[in-house]
């Protein structure tokens, strides 16, 4: 029978189906029941960057500043570890009572001085830090690079507190995506999971306001994922994370012939259930043994562009009809 284990950020994993960050891995019942199905590892739901300064500001709004300078800094400081602790009690407990790596979570928009607080993940024993950073560049006088720099800059003074590895979850939208990947893969990335799904507004047109958009990806939201896996995961040392749109075995088998160590999953649990991982796990196993691959590592990264005879046609963007049959 198949061996699924493999590694991930060094990090040994029975096998790579992991669940990513989410209400799925927002408190221990959900955690346990994601390792119950079988999954190899666990990002905890991010705790917000955002989050912590909104409720800062929020207990500290009715007080008057220039009398109460002491009781601004208490408020802001206990609020901040009121929401920490709080996550740190779930890490802490998800490490207990489980036996798969359990990988903490940050949303985080700027170098700023939360990362001092990066190695309270490290000290209740997370196995890793995903980075889930997101700058929206929607400010027209700031150029590409100076955002990009930022993206560095949150990992390098995450890195100088912590000695757990560190991924880097990006989102689908940098012009410069290869540099990007590959800068961080250099600043010291032990992984990078590609890629985050936004939460996308829509509009209502009958109550003419603002109204959520679709919550949970399609499969069709795999394709880009998946060229992009293989595209970069030759070209980097770090470890590469698929994620969006993977909802079947299939899907997973081909994100690892792509070159992801491990491969996320949400919407498919959400609207699936979390047999779903049991499923892709008997899908890889029942795969590897009929095509003769006793290992992941047998063909982990085997179709990525690097070892691809056809490498171009990752980088082709325009339909050709002799490849698609329409154009
Ligand atoms: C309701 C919901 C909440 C999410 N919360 C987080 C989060 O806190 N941190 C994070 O990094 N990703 C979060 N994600 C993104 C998922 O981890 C995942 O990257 C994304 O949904 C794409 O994968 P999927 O197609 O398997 O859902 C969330 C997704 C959903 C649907």
């Amino acid at each position: 029978m198949a061996d699924l284990s493999t590694t991930y950020m060094n990090i040994p994993m029975k096998n790579p189906i992991m669940v990513s960050s989410s209400p799925l891995t927002a408190n221990l019942r959900g955690l346990e029941k994601c390792e119950a199905a079988g999954a190899g590892a666990v990002v905890l739901k991010s705790l917000f960057e955002e989050q912590i300064s909104h409720d800062a500001s929020r207990m500290i709004g009715g007080l008057d500043f220039d009398a109460h300078a002491d009781a601004y800094d208490f408020l802001r400081d206990s609020s901040r570890d009121y929401y920490l602790n709080e996550y740190l009690a779930l890490v802490e407990k998800a490490k207990e009572k489980l036996s798969i790596p359990v990988i903490a979570s940050v949303n985080c928009v700027s170098a700023g001085n939360w990362t001092e607080y990066a190695q309270r993940f490290e000290a209740v024993g997370a196995d890793a830090l995903e980075l889930n950073i997101f700058i929206i560049p929607s400010d027209a006088g700031t150029d590409g690079s100076e955002i990009e720099k930022e993206y560095f800059s949150i990992l390098k003074k995450v890195k100088k507190q912590v000695s757990i590895p560190l991924s880097v979850k990006l989102g689908p939208y940098f012009s410069g995506m290869a540099k990007t990947i590959s800068e961080l893969s250099k600043a010291g990335a032990s992984g990078i999971t590609l890629f985050n799904r936004f939460y996308r507004p829509d509009l209502d047109i009958e109550k003419l306001k603002l109204s959520a958009g679709p919550v949970l990806s399609v499969p069709e939201e795999m394709g880009m994922v998946l060229q992009w896996i293989a595209l970069m995961s030759g070209e980097v040392e770090s470890d590469l994370s698929a994620s969006t749109g993977i909802y079947d075995g299939a899907a997973a088998v081909k994100q690892l012939l792509a070159g992801a160590k491990t491969v996320q999953l949400c919407s498919s649990l959400i609207q699936n259930g979390t047999g779903t991982i049991t499923e892709i796990l008997d899908f890889l196993s029942d795969w590897m043994d009929r095509k003769g691959f006793g290992t992941i590592a047998d063909f982990n990264g085997m179709l990525c562009q690097e070892r691809s005879n056809r490498p171009e046609a990752y980088e082709r963007s325009q339909y050709i009809k002799a490849l698609v049959g329409i154009a």
